[in-house]
């Protein structure tokens, strides 16, 4: 247990917590997996939450044991997926985050909290550029600075670096087990929200985003 008055800097994962993409994922794994004839549905599609673009693929592919299919093969696939994404993320605005979010990033910030993304998604840059969400990070890490994806730390304790704290001064803010297994790994202090709501690895779970300005208050 931490005390949540150590706590110098918060990390953000994206996807599920400070907006939400799921939907647009959902849709274009379902146009692969429809394409090679692979079974998927909303319950396949819970277990991607916070898990890498290839890794997210290996999971689909799991339930198809018979196709087998060349590395190359996979990256062309996970390609032609991702650029359907993109096409979904395309239509996202500004009115895709709500104002109990930019209200309580706005204020931690002015109680001298430090914030960074920590997310496992390579499109972070492109959907904070799109909901003109940049503005309240200190950092942003994410899929394309890191070797290792969530469950590991490292795209965590990245974001700490660049915000210049230590693992330990820093709080994570996740909906997927993955990403709260990372945040423990990191010795960071785990904060669920949505669909980790509840889970056993979190210190604190948040039944609301505005909840956070009440167990950070500066
Ligand atoms: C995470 C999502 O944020 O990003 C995962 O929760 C997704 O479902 C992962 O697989 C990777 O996303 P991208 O945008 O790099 O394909
Ligand atoms: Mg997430």
């Amino acid at each position: 247990m931490k005390n949540t008055n150590d706590i110098k800097g918060i990390i953000f994962d994206l996807d599920g917590v400070l907006l939400s993409t799921d939907h647009f994922h959902y849709l274009a794994w379902k146009s692969l997996a429809d394409k090679l004839e692979i079974p998927f549905d909303e319950t396949v599609n819970e277990k991607l939450r916070g898990v890498s673009r290839m890794a997210s693929f290996e999971i689909i592919l799991s339930n198809k044991p018979e196709l087998k299919l060349t590395e190359a093969e996979k990256e062309a696939y996970a390609a032609e997926k991702n650029e359907l994404y993109r096409t979904y993320l395309q239509t996202m605005t500004p009115a895709d985050v709500s104002d109990d979010v930019r209200a309580t990033l706005k204020a931690l910030r002015e109680r001298g909290y430090l914030l960074a993304v920590g997310s496992s998604s390579k499109n972070a840059g492109f959907i904070l550029e799109r909901t003109e969400m940049r503005e309240y990070f200190d950092a942003v890490s994410d899929g394309n600075n890191i070797t290792n994806s969530k469950p590991d730390p490292e795209v965590f304790l990245k974001a700490a670096e660049y915000i210049g704290l230590a693992p330990e001064v820093c709080a994570v803010v996740e909906d997927a087990e993955a990403g709260l297994e990372g945040a423990v790994a990191g010795k960071m202090l785990p904060v669920a929200i949505g669909s980790a709501h509840g889970s056993p690895l979190a210190q604190i779970s948040l039944d609301t985003f505005a909840d956070l300005a009440v167990h950070f208050a500066g």
